[in-house]
């Protein structure tokens, strides 16, 4: 049988160590993959190359799959996020990033079985880093949204809910203040929720979203929303179910599709061999389903759930000793 070809991006940071343990479960599972090397963010700024090499995109397009570490940007100087320019180039316009309670991970919220995706725009808003500055003491970001980019993300939110056997789809915005552009989403994703009547679909201002994520967070199902809410929200969520260490996500698009986890490089802990590689990995997950790989992808969560509500064997984030590679071999162990 053809090996299955998927791109990979080891990162900066931690990128490179939970790379490395993300693929070799995969590989235990019997996964013939023909794994491609690519570079993008510092990795490749080192190299001499941009951010984002020009031949990553194309070896991105060409294989229709991708998996990806994170990627360093430095803040308020240096580079364009090399994230920013993927999901740009690549015209990956949908977030997809589930937050699950995972048995036996403690936290504040540990009590309450959560169960939520956000499906944040991923292209356009704040994000299409359109930045300027007239005058020294002043500088102005144009937001951008349009009409065809939210309609297909609220379609893309309704099919994602409508295949899941979702409830309820809410959309998170601040229309009150931002009539047009906020304004335009919300007019965009109820005309859609016309057409997916077995949903509760209904919408909440970003700010009261934030307090009720901390106050009642089960009573949300699937949110739909723009690229910076979404962006904030989807960490806040991340937090409620054990924290970055925890939370994967898809960058999706017509043709192609990178899947990455919510967190970042990590700085502070890079290079120390303690990351928790279960964001990854369960972005992994999601690519082995989005690939048809069902089997793989079963064997390999059911796994992370054992070693979780084992609770003997968890990285540092979680409260536990083990470092990256002992966390590994142990959900290697316990999915054979
Ligand atoms: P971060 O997500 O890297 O880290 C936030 C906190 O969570 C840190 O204390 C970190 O140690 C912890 N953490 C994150 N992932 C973890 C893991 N797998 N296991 C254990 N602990 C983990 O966010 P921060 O510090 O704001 O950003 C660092 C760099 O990452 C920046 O350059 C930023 O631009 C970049 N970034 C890249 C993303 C991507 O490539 N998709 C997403 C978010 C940030
Ligand atoms: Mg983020």
């Amino acid at each position: 049988m053809a090996k299955t070809r998927i791109a990979v991006i080891p990162g900066d940071g931690i990128g490179p160590e939970i790379m490395q343990a993300t693929i070799a479960i995969l590989e235990a599972t019997g996964l013939e993959a023909e794994w491609v090397e690519l570079d993008a963010g510092l990795a490749a700024i080192e190299k001499g190359k941009p951010a984002v090499p020009p031949e990553t995109i194309d070896a991105i397009r060409e294989i229709g799959t991708a998996l990806k570490g994170p990627t360093t940007t430095p803040s308020g100087k240096g580079h364009k996020s090399a994230n920013v320019q993927l999901r740009q180039a690549l015209d990956l316009f949908a977030n997809v990033r589930p937050a699950r309670t995972l048995p036996g991970v403690k936290g504040a919220f540990a009590h309450i079985h959560l169960d939520m995706i956000i499906v944040r725009e991923n292209t356009e808003d704040l994000y299409a880093g359109i930045e300027y500055q007239p005058h020294p003491d002043v500088a102005q970001a144009i937001k951008v949204i349009t009409r065809p980019g939210c309609a297909r993300l609220v379609r893309y939110g309704f099919e994602m809910a409508r295949e899941q056997g979702r409830k309820r789809v809410t959309a998170v915005h601040k229309a009150n203040i931002m009539k047009l552009t906020d304004g335009m989403f919300l007019e965009e994703f109820y005309k859609a929720a016309a057409d997916y009547p077995e949903f509760q679909a209904d919408d909440v201002i970003v700010d009261n979203c934030c307090m009720q994520l901390v106050t009642r967070p089960e009573q949300f199902d699937v949110l739909v929303t723009e690229n910076l809410y979404g962006d904030i929200v989807s960490d806040l969520c991340a937090g409620l179910v054990g924290g970055l260490g925890l939370a994967p996500g898809a960058n999706i698009g017509e043709h192609c599709a990178v899947f990455e986890a919510v967190h970042g490089s990590a700085p502070d802990i890079a290079g120390r061999g303690v990351a928790n590689p279960t964001a990854l990995l369960l972005s992994a997950v999601m690519m082995l389903h989005h690939l048809g790989l069902h089997d793989q992808a079963s064997r390999i969560v059911n796994s992370v759930m054992r070693v979780c509500s084992d609770g003997k064997c968890l990285t540092v984030d979680l409260g536990g000793r083990a470092n990256t590679h002992e966390y590994m071999v142990e959900v290697i162990n316990q999915s054979a």
